[in-house]
């Protein structure tokens, strides 16, 4: 069973439920993913992470990180663990 889409309203559910809700998950998804196919990403040092209640869930003061390059022997690995 799938969730509620009244769960989180990003998107809005019902009769008006936003219908490229799953282009933009893709899309999402795919940026994400390759982002941290090349970085490793650390909240950065002292950064305060809050969650805040609104109609979508936003962090109250952002969240900040620090890129860490991947080494090519990193992605190497991952790439044959994934792909014997
Ligand atoms: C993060 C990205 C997106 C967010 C947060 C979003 C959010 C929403 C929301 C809240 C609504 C409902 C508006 C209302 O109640 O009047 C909506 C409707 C709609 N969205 Fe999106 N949307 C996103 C991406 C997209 C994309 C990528 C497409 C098309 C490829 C799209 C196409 C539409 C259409 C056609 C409607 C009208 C649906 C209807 O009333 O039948 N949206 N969107």
């Amino acid at each position: 069973m799938s969730e509620s889409a009244y769960k989180s309203t990003a998107f809005n559910g019902g009769p008006r439920l936003c219908v490229g809700k799953d282009f933009a998950y893709y899309q999402m998804k795919f940026a994400v993913a390759s982002i941290i196919y090349r970085y490793r990403l650390k909240v950065a040092k002292n950064h305060p992470v809050v969650l805040k209640l609104d109609l979508t869930m936003y962090v109250k003061h952002g969240l900040k990180v620090n890129p860490y390059k991947r080494q090519e022997f990193e992605l190497q690995k991952y790439y044959n663990n994934n792909h014997p």
